[in-house]
């Protein structure tokens, strides 16, 4: 048993040698003011982004990535893909003209067939593999199949019951589809492409998921959840999810199959009503710690270690994305390369969106519970080592003599002193961001001048825990 799991994990493994655990980037392109495609690669650039995923193969975009190193997934569009699965010819066309032709100037290291196919065209479905094997043929003849791997993107709702995730399997009526896809990716060495969204996970599950689960925020232990047949613990949606496609395919025997998490992200604004959990702070909390959770190679509870590539969704916003005002707000940066807000990585050696306003305080939220805002402060300026002094009487910051000012100030000290790291400004969810600096009179607040601790390595940060709001009330 333990050999075959030591072979197990070595075989997966083994298909990501070449690289460590990476980020990559998604390519939205249904922009009103899309950047051209030299100023795309700039901004890839300037932000270190060495992975790339389009939804399609624009030639002037492949043109601009040439002799970057950035590696890039093409994509077929849905389109295309009726085209490509009843015939061989326009298959062998197609990666002559969007992969052959700018190899390995571009280096592009994967076809994505489709996009969600199973579950948006599932009329198509028939097609999926006949266009991935056609593909597949035609890379072969250009001696290109180890370079270039084909798979096809999937929705995770094709998992059914991924909780626990050792009881997941795909939705039966797609095995006669999926047993032969799953086996081609095994047999040519490629990943399976699954998109995961733990927001729309939490969305749909009616209170279920608890946010802070789907966020990666660390839980209560009574509050993680426990697959009772493995005995694995789950801190967080994201592995959940990827365990129960590892289990699914186990259930179809697929056990050589690595899950590359090809699309993943958080909206950072929506209608305040329906989607009230879309904002900026959500959106950074969630794709901060998964960066770090990715780069970390954690790895999931199922296989730890084995890291999960993860392309996040998306590089901008894509204002001409019709639906909800969320659909529009999964972007990284707007189209001008201004970032929609300051990711948190200190600590993950990571230079993606650098700071570039200095000026990001933590402070209590709005309307938050002064009882619960005590509680924090109380922490802030104990066991959480701030120097609170300034807050007594007489002192700069003791006016206004009130418990959200007086937070404010300990919250942000806090967040400062441990170098802006992620969970570093959540005090059990009654702190917020600002980018205003809330100094006042010759009150001044961390962050002000200057913030040198962005580049500040933290090994452990101490998230404050738990047990404070219990203990006060
Ligand atoms: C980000 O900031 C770091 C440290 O301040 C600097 O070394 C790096 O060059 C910056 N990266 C970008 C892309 O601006
Ligand atoms: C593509 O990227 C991989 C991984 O970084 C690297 O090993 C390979 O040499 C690159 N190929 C080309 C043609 O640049
Ligand atoms: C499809 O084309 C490839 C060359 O591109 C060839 O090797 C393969 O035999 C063809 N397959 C079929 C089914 O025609
Ligand atoms: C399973 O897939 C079938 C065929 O695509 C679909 O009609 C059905 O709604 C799916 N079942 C669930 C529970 O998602
Ligand atoms: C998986 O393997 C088991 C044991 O060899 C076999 O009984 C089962 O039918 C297989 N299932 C599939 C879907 O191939
Ligand atoms: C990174 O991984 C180590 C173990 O490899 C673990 O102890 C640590 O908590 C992880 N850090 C994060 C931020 O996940
Ligand atoms: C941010 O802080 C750095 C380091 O003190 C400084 O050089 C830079 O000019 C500041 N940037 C802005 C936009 O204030």
């Amino acid at each position: 048993m333990a050999a075959l799991l030591f072979l197990l994990l070595l075989s997966i493994s083994a298909v990501h040698a070449d690289e460590g655990p990476y980020i990559g980037v998604n390519i939205g392109t249904a922009l009103s003011a899309m950047p051209s495609a030299t100023q795309v690669v700039a901004l890839l650039k300037s932000q270190n982004i060495h992975h790339v995923r389009l939804y399609d193969a624009d030639a002037s975009l492949l043109v601009a990535l040439a002799n970057t190193g950035i590696r890039v997934v093409v994509s077929v569009p849905n389109e295309q893909l009726l085209a490509i699965g009843s015939s061989n010819a326009t298959a062998a066309a197609w990666v002559a003209r969007n992969v052959a032709a700018h190899f390995p100037t571009v280096n592009i290291s994967a076809i994505a067939v489709g996009s969600e196919v199973l579950t948006s065209m599932p009329n198509a479905a028939p097609l999926l593999l006949p266009a991935m094997r056609f593909l597949q043929s035609a890379l072969v003849a250009s001696n290109l199949d180890k370079f270039v791997k084909v798979s096809t993107p999937h929705s995770s709702s094709i998992i059914l019951d991924s909780f626990p995730p050792s009881q997941a399997f795909f939705n039966r009526s797609l095995d006669p589809i999926l047993s032969p896809l799953l086996r081609f990716l095994q047999s040519t060495s490629s990943p399976l492409f699954l998109n995961v969204y733990p927001y729309y996970d939490y969305m749909q599950s009616n209170g279920v998921i608890p946010l802070d689960y789907a966020l990666f925020r660390p839980l209560p232990p009574n509050k993680e959840a426990v697959d009772a047949n493995t005995l694995l613990h789950y801190t967080n949606v994201f592995d959940a999810v990827v365990d129960a496609a590892y289990f699914a395919m186990e259930y179809l025997n697929v056990t050589h199959v690595p899950v590359v998490v090809l699309e993943s992200g958080w909206p950072h604004k929506g209608d305040p009503s329906t989607e009230p959990d879309a904002t900026t702070d959500n959106a950074d909390t969630y794709n901060s710690n998964l960066i770090r959770h990715v780069i970390n190679s954690t790895g999931t509870p199922k296989h730890p270690g084995i890291a999960v590539p993860t392309y996040i969704y998306e590089l901008y916003d894509e204002d001409q994305r019709p639906g909800a005002l969320s659909e529009k707000s999964w972007g990284l940066f707007d189209s001008t390369g201004l970032p929609a807000y300051t990711l948190h990585l200190s600590g993950s050696g990571l230079l993606l969106a650098n700071d570039t306003t200095n000026q990001t305080f933590c402070v209590a939220r709005e309307g938050a519970d002064p009882k619960l805002l005590q509680a924090a402060l109380d922490w802030a300026c104990g066991p959480g080592k701030v120097d609170c002094s300034v807050l007594m009487q007489g002192q700069a910051c003791s006016e206004p003599d009130d418990v959200e000012s007086h937070a404010s100030y300990a919250f942000n000290a806090y967040y400062h002193g441990m170098g802006m790291g992620s969970g570093t400004c959540y005090f059990s969810g009654v702190a917020a961001f600002t980018t205003t600096d809330p100094s006042h009179d010759t009150c001044l607040f961390a962050g002000r001048y200057f913030n040198f601790f962005s580049s500040v390595i933290i090994e452990h940060s101490i998230i404050m825990p738990y047990c404070c709001i219990n203990c006060s009330t």
